[in-house]
C-alpha cells in the first residue's frame, strides 16, 4: 500500500511538472511573436530578369536585416526571351500585346505578409516602366498599413512614373519616393540608400 502511495504521488508530481513546463512554453512563444510584430519588419520583394535587380535587392536586404521574396515567373525568361532587339522575342511580343503581360507567377503570396510594416519592391525598367512581371504581385496583395518603397535598375532610364504607376495599380499602401540604380551600382551606394531610408 505504501509503495502504491509513493507511485501515485510521483505520477502526480510528474503531471504537475509537465503542466508547468507547457505553461512556460506558451508564454515564451507568445512574447516572441510580440517582439517581432512590435519592431519594424522589412521585406524586399523583387523581380530580376538578368540578376542586376537581384543583386541590389540582396544588398539592401542585408543592410536592413530584411527578408526577401523573389517574384519568379512560372516560365522563367531566358536570355533570348529578354532580347528586346529581336522583334520576335518574348519580351517584344509581351510588350506589343498587353494581354500577354499577365505573367503567371510561381507564387504571389508571402508567408506572414501581415507581419511586415515596410515593403521595398524592386524591378528592372522595361520600356521606361516597371517590368510587367511584378504586376500580378502588386495587384494581388493588400499593402494597407504598409510603407512601400519602389526601386529599380536600368541602363539609362530614370525611375520615371514607374513607382506611381505601381501605386495606382496597388490601390493600397503608403508609397514613398523610389530610387533608380544603374545596372551594376557600387555596393556602398545601395547600402547607404538602404540605411538612409530609415523606414518609419
Ligand atoms: C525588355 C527590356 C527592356 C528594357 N528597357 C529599358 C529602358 O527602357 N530603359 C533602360 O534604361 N533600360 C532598359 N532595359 C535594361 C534593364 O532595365 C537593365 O539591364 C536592368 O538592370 C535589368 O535588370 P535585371 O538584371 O534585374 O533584369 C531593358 C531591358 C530589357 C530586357
Amino acid at each position: 500500500m505504501k509503495k502504491l502511495m509513493v507511485i501515485i504521488s510521483m505520477v502526480t508530481m510528474i503531471v504537475a511538472l509537465a503542466a508547468c513546463a507547457n505553461a512556460n512554453n506558451s508564454a515564451s512563444s507568445s512574447s516572441g511573436e510580440k517582439e517581432s510584430t512590435q519592431g519594424k519588419k522589412v521585406i524586399v520583394v523583387y523581380f530580376s530578369g538578368s540578376g542586376n535587380t537581384k543583386r541590389v535587392a540582396e544588398l539592401a536586404a542585408d543592410e536592413l536585416k530584411a527578408d526577401t521574396f523573389e517574384i519568379v515567373p512560372a516560365q522563367p525568361y531566358s536570355e533570348a526571351d529578354l532580347n528586346w532587339t529581336n522583334s520576335e522575342s518574348r519580351v517584344n511580343k509581351e510588350h506589343n500585346d498587353v494581354s500577354l503581360q499577365n505573367v503567371l507567377l510561381v507564387s504571389d503570396k508571402v508567408t506572414n505578409w501581415s507581419d511586415y510594416n515596410v515593403v521595398l519592391i524592386g524591378y528592372p525598367i522595361w520600356w521606361r516602366d516597371a517590368a510587367w512581371v511584378i504586376n500580378g504581385f502588386v495587384q494581388n496583395n493588400d499593402f494597407s498599413g504598409k510603407q512601400v518603397i519602389p526601386f529599380c535598375t536600368s541602363t539609362s532610364s530614370e525611375l520615371g512614373s514607374s513607382g506611381t504607376n505601381l501605386e495606382k495599380m496597388a490601390g493600397t499602401g503608403e508609397w514613398k519616393e523610389g530610387k533608380r540604380f544603374t545596372e551594376n551600382p557600387d555596393e556602398s551606394e545601395v547600402r547607404q540608400w538602404a540605411r538612409e531610408l530609415n523606414p518609419e
